[in-house]
């Protein structure tokens, strides 16, 4: 993708990776916006990166992604970048779950990291198909290959989304809109709850990763372990998978 004179909307933007993508964006000549459902964080990352432009929305509920649509291209109709980055993580043993009294809170999971991402694909596509220069970027995640196990709804939305964006690669290969996977490994950010990324990539070092894979025009974007994970082989998959359990089934005691 050309990665100036962009209007570029990066859905949860406001912290961690896509306030890191919206820093980079704008620092190449880019207009952005940025979503997230706290209005303080996202005044917060105004401040930080003046010239941002900011929206409050629950990318969760179907009507607000809507919303957000019909909002972005009436207001900016020069948008013509959709990253998918808004995401959630909980981690919890299946079998101590309360499933029956609780989905609303494991749907969320499902709702924000598929539905949401797929939602706005499908709103936008026809709609940066008309374009002369578009992309779709999903971030989805190492996890997509490599299950974690005591996060298993969201491997399982990453896998999810990484199997949509080689779909929607394929559809929208005969118009000017790009599809490309960014797959982070874990990177040090607030995801899941403060802590719990620490030992992750630093987010300036992974984040400068994958603008320069942005710039060699890859489709598929790893850094780190992740660039290994994209291609593994079923077997070592299975390896890398247990291993990861072992190390951490006790944080789900
Ligand atoms: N950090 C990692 O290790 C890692 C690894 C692989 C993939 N990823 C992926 O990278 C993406 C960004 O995560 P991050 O690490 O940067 O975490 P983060 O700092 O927690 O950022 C998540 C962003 O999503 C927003 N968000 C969450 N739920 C939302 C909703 N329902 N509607 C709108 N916005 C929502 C958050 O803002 P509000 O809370 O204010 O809504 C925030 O801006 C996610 O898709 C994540 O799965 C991260």
């Amino acid at each position: 993708m050309k990665l100036s004179g962009n209007t570029i909307l990066i859905t949860g933007g406001s912290t961690g990776i896509g306030l890191a993508f919206a820093e980079r964006f704008m620092k190449a000549g880019n207009t952005v916006i940025v979503t997230g459902r706290r209005e303080q964080v996202l005044q917060d990352a105004q401040d930080k990166l003046p010239g941002l432009i900011t929206k409050v929305s629950d990318l969760s509920n179907e009507a607000e992604r809507i919303a957000l649509f019909d909002w972005v291209t009436a207001t900016y109709p020069d948008i013509n970048v959709l990253v998918n980055n808004a995401g959630i993580q909980q981690r919890f043993s299946v079998i101590k779950a309360d499933a029956k009294n609780d989905w609303a809170y494991f749907n969320k999971e499902i709702s924000t990291n598929i539905e949401a991402p797929l939602h706005l694909a499908i709103l936008f596509a026809p709609f940066f198909a008309e374009k002369e220069n578009a992309a779709i970027i999903n971030v989805t995640s190492g996890l997509a290959f490599t299950p974690f196990a005591i996060a298993p709804i969201y491997s399982a939305t990453k896998a999810a989304l990484h199997s949509f964006t080689i779909s929607l690669r394929h559809q929208l290969s005969e118009t000017s809109v790009e599809v490309i996977e960014v797959a982070p490994p874990a990177v040090n950010t607030d995801l899941g709850g403060t802590g719990l990324h620490v030992h992750g990539e630093p987010l300036d070092a992974f984040a400068d990763g994958i603008f320069q894979g942005l710039r060699e025009g890859k489709s598929e974007i790893g850094y780190g372990t992740s660039v290994d994970r994209l291609r593994m082989s079923r077997d070592d998959i299975d390896k890398y998978s247990e291993s990861m359990y072992q190390a951490t089934k006790n944080m789900i005691d």
